[in-house]
């Protein structure tokens, strides 16, 4: 793990706020100062947040619009689709929110649970609900956090100073039943996402668990996909029947079903 200054950080395994980070220079100087700390000697504040692919989603708990919430606990084994948004009462964020409560029933299909998290208040989420209906055609049918104090965008380093302001990004972390961070996103504000390529990598998760295989580029589900390098082509052909190899380490064969 790095440090903003490139040190190494006092403990890996700490995970720290970041709201200071864009004081950085005279602020952290200062705060330095009076931790007693040397210019070269890393402080917490300077531990910057790392979710990598494979970690465990941490947990926590929070204020949503369903209530106060254990994250693991309502996850409660299954897929989950946390992802932030900069602000209520915004325009790209209206038509995501919307757009994302249209698509529930492809989510609940997949077994995966979405929550949705911003830095504004339960009052604001729940004043602005009737406007994600009113744009999106749906009502609002999943939680929306409200991480006012940033406890949770900071766990998840939602929160990317250099992209304007203290409000987060937009980040996705597709996260699996055992709690594993399974997929990535981050996008900018001026940006919304595309809820279709989240199921699609949702898809694609779920299929590359059932069977050896890997999904090719711009892979869409129905098609054809690759037989795993650490499977022998006779195997492959066992197990899948047809099997076209065009390169020794390119091997396709038609998308297998989830229980085969
Ligand atoms: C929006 O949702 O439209 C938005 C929010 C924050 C910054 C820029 C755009």
């Amino acid at each position: 793990m790095k440090t903003i200054d490139g040190l190494p950080g006092p403990c890996s395994s700490l995970r720290c706020d970041r709201n200071g980070r864009e004081n950085a220079g005279a602020d952290r100087a200062r705060r330095r100062r009076e931790a007693g700390k040397s210019i070269n000697e890393p402080t917490t504040e300077d531990v910057t947040v790392s979710i990598r692919l494979g970690d465990e989603a941490p947990n926590f708990t929070a204020e949503t619009t369903e209530g106060q919430i254990d994250f693991h606990a309502w996850k409660d084994g299954s897929w989950a689709v946390l992802f932030s948004h900069p602000a209520d009462y915004t325009p790209v964020c209206t038509t995501e929110l919307g757009r994302t409560a249209g698509l529930q029933a492809e989510f609940a299909k997949r077994n995966v649970k979405v929550i949705a998290i911003s830095v504004d208040s339960i009052e604001d989420h729940r004043g602005w609900t009737p406007d994600i209906r009113d744009v999106g055609g749906t009502d609002l049918n999943f939680p929306i956090i409200a991480d006012s104090d940033r406890a949770v965008s900071g766990l998840y380093d939602m929160i990317h100073p250099g992209e304007g302001d203290t409000s987060t990004v937009r980040a996705v972390f597709v996260i699996d039943p055992a709690n594993k961070v399974r997929a990535t996103l981050t996008y900018p504000k001026s940006v919304g996402r595309n809820f279709a390529e989240i199921l699609r990598v949702l898809d694609a998760l779920q299929l590359t668990d059932a069977a050896p295989v890997s999904t090719p580029a711009d892979w869409v589900p129905g098609q054809r996909v690759i037989v795993s390098p650490t499977m022998a082509t006779d195997e492959a052909r066992q197990r899948f029947g047809d099997v076209e190899e065009v390169k020794p380490y390119l091997r396709w064969t038609a998308q297998p079903t989830k229980t085969s």
